[in-house]
Formats: C-alpha cells, structure tokens, sequence
C-alpha cells in the first residue's frame, strides 16, 4: 500500500467533523478546472464531511484517500459517499493504514455538495479523510500521438471478475476484497448463454441479476460480458446446423433479452468475443457458420436497439502485438465505424505471462492505434501468470504497472478490469498467482502499482 507522503499542501492538521475548506486545485487544463480539497478531516456519525466542489466539465470522479480510526475491537468503518444527495459509493476500512480510495459520478458540470458520512460499531466508526476532490475525466482520442499523457493524470477505475458466489455466497473476505479494493466488476460467467439461456427462450437470469444488485447497492459498475462468443453455448444451439435466418433470430432474440433487462444499468457490453483467429481469420463459431461476417452488425445494431445508451465493444487476447489478427480486428472496427454501425470499444483482455510480457511501448502503440478510430480501449480481462523466482511477485507487479501506465497515457483507456478477485479463484489456476490479491486475500505487490499507475495526481 502506497504510505501518505508525511509533508505536502495536504498535511492541514485533523478538523473534527467539520466543514471542508474548499481551495483552488493547482491550474488544470482544458475544460476542466476542478476545485480540490487538500486537508485532513475526521468523519464519524455525528460529524459527517461536506464539501462543495465544483467542476466546469461534463464529467469527474470523486477521489479521496482514507484510513480508520484505530480501534480496540478491529471493527470496520463503512464510508458513504453521496453527491448532491445521491449515494455514489461505499467503501468499508478495515485498517488504520491509508487507502486509496474512488468514487464515481454522476457529476456534472457546476457546483456539487460531496458528503461523506461513516458508520460502523460503536467506538470504531471514525475515520480520517484526505484530499477530497473531484477529478476532470477525459474524451476518447484526447491525447492521440503524444508520448506522455498531458496535464493532470485521471484516476482510472479498476474494477474486477467476479462470480455469482460474491453476491450470493457468505464470504467474508471475498466481500471485502472487492468492496475495499475494486470499482466494479464483470460477470466472469454468469451472462454467458449457456448459463443465461438453457432452453430456446427460456432465461435464467438470478446468478446474474445477483451479480448487477451487488454491484449496485454498493456504488460499483458492471461490465456486460459477453453476448457472441463461440464457448459456453447451451447444447441446444451447439448441437444443429442452423439456418441464417433461424439463427438471426436466435440471436434477436438472445440480445433483446439480456441487454433489455440491462438498460440502463449496464453501460458496457462485450458484445462481439474472440472472433478471430491467430491468423485473422474468422472462428467457425455456430454464428459464423449461420449468418457469416455480418453477424458483427447484426449482434451490435440488436445490442443497440435494446439499449442505445450502451456502450459496445469487440473484445479479444493476444492482439497486443501488431499482426493478423490485431489487423483484423482493426480491419473490422474501422469499416464498422465508417458504415455507422454501433460500437464504441475495443476490449484488450490482457492475459500475460511474467517471461512473454508485450513491451511497454508495444503496448502503448496498439491503444494508439485503436483509439484512432475513435472509439475507447480497456483492458478488460488483466491478469500476469507468474513463474517460481524469487522475484515474481515484484516483476508482477511491473508488469501490473506497465499496463496502467500504459492506459493513463491514452485518453480512450478508462478502465483496466483483472480477470478475478484473488487467486484463490483464477482461471488460471491458484499456483500461476496471476491476480492482484493471493489465495488468503492478502494484497499483493501488483494492486499498489496498478493502482498508482491509474491514480490521479
Ligand atoms: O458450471 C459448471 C459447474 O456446474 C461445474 O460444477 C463446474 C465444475 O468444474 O464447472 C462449471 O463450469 C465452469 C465455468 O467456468 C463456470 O465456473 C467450466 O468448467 C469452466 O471451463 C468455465 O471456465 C470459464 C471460461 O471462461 C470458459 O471458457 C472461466 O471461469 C472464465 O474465467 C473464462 O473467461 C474467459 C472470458 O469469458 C473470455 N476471455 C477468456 C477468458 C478466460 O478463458
């Protein structure tokens, strides 16, 4: 965990539950000029922080760091944060270190209240705030052709895989990892067809349904993933030949459903996975075989009609290094985009292995290169294998750093998603401890430097 610098214009003494003093951030540029608070203030339940904030731009995070109070009974605080009135976030600190901390709009352009308030057993629900403020988000395609990012750097949401049994299962520590430590998450599996569809038009949606409750009582986000992929098809549709006009309409059908019941919701969806192979060439998926290429138009203009609000994306791996099949997802982007089709993202999944890493400035050229069509770029599927030395966790944890600094250098890169809470629950298996927290739940290395790779500064 990233320590508190001791000195700094922050240091500004400990008010009790006071109002903030609002200050003028240090000149940011462009549009947005957000007005910060650098000072210490100690929350508890009779003495809530306040603080208005303003932006001019259209959009903003919520940033602060904090830390409970030491406490005798190691019970933890729950932080609430509303905007105008609106919960935007909760977080629970378990501990007297400091943490990073982000919190999500709605905000935008002109003055906003931010209060934070705190709960928690008595005698332990105090906890001490820092640099409260909102932070300018950037557009798509804002700093395209420059090496380094410009001005201030965002704070960029990391948000995590998750499965049904955090919403639904018990576990304590499960819970509070992803409650303490992520932004939002991604449905690992539970809004795969085979799960989601077991018979023509029947729906099962509760593993899933769970997954977006969680996420949204607790102020996180949630990825849609994945609508068209060629793994995890119920036998029903996996086991005949389909007709093109048969499977238009399974696919009709199919979107409607699950986007629909999201709208709203759900801003992000994977609509299109893995169509390519290492060659380039389409995957004999059952909807290529059916409908053909334009099945991309068909499942993102079923995607948008279901919820024109939705962002769509094409996701895919091993398209890092330039190649075939980067090209041909490039190929497909960009004749979508100049045909009007919908989509709106390119989704890197990102899973590495520590000994065949994609060089750093590799990487930044291939965010580059598809934030050049306009469209976003994420990481959406990170994680790092790691080998047996003595340093693996540390190398881990640069290449986790590597992949922040990366996306904060490309305005389009707004998000970095890790394939899993713990490794304790990887696909990868726990021995390749390829996540940011290991089989106890204990932080790793990798979660600091990714997320001050993606913190505001
Ligand atoms: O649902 C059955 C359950 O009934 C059974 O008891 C259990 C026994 O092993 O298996 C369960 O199914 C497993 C499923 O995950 C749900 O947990 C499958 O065996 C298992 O193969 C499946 O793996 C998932 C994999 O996609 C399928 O290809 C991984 O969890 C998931 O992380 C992985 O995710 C994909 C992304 O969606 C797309 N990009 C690649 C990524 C990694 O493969």
């Amino acid at each position: 965990m990233r320590a508190l610098p001791s000195t700094g214009p922050w240091r500004g003494g400990v008010v009790a539950g006071a109002l903030l003093a609002a200050v003028a951030a240090p000149g940011a540029a462009g549009a947005v000029s957000p007005r910060a608070v650098h000072t210490l203030t100690r929350v508890t339940p009779a003495g809530p922080a306040s603080v208005l904030l303003s932006s001019t731009a259209d959009a903003a995070v919520v940033a602060t760091r904090a830390r409970a109070a030491r406490c005798a009974r190691r019970a933890p605080v729950v932080l609430t944060v509303r905007v105008d009135g609106a919960a935007v976030g909760q977080v629970r600190l378990h501990s007297s270190r400091w943490r990073a901390l982000r919190f999500h709009g709605p905000v935008g352009p002109g003055d906003h209240r931010v209060r934070v308030t705190a709960t928690g057993r008595r005698g332990c629900a105090a906890a001490t705030l820092d640099e409260l403020r909102l932070t300018p988000a950037t557009q798509p395609g804002d700093d395209e052709g420059h090496a380094t990012p410009r001005g201030p750097l965002r704070a960029i949401p990391v948000n995590a895989a998750a499965r049904a049994e955090l919403a639904l299962g018990s576990d304590q520590r499960l819970q509070d990892t992803f409650l303490s430590h992520f932004d939002g998450l991604t449905p690992e599996n539970e809004m795969k067809m085979g799960i989601v569809e077991p018979s023509p038009g029947t729906f099962a949606f509760r593993q899933a349904d769970a997954l977006v409750d969680y996420a949204q009582r607790h102020g996180k986000s949630v990825r849609g993933h994945t609508l068209i992929w060629q793994s995890q098809l119920p036998g029903w549709l996996t086991r005949r030949r389909w007709s093109r006009a048969d499977m238009l309409a399974v696919m009709h059908q199919w979107i409607g459903a699950i986007v629909g019941r999201y709208r709203g919701r759900i801003a992000d969806w994977d609509v299109l996975n893995e169509l390519f192979d290492a060659a380039g060439d389409w995957r004999p998926s059952p909807w290529y075989v059916a409908i053909g290429p334009d099945l991309a138009d068909a499942a993102l203009r079923a995607a948008h009609d279901a919820d024109p609000a939705a962002r769509l994306f094409i996701n895919d791996f091993d398209i890092e290094r330039p190649g075939p099949k980067q090209d041909a997802v490039f190929a497909l982007v960009r004749d979508l985009r100049l045909r009007g089709v919908p989509i709106d993202g390119v989704g890197i999944q990102a899973h590495w292995s520590i000994g065949d890493l994609v060089p750093e400035q590799m990487l930044l050229t291939t965010l580059r290169r598809f934030a050049s069509l306009g469209v976003r770029v994420e990481l959406t599927e990170l994680d790092v294998m790691t080998d047996h030395q003595p340093d693996a966790l540390l190398r881990q944890a640069a290449a986790y750093a590597m992949a922040g600094r990366v996306c904060q250098a490309v305005a389009a890169c707004d998000r970095v998603t890790v394939w899993g809470i713990s490794d304790r629950d990887s696909w990868r298996g726990a021995a390749n401890r390829a996540l940011l927290f290991d089989t106890d739940f204990l932080e790793k290395p990798a979660y600091a430097a990714l997320r001050d790779a993606l913190a505001a500064t």
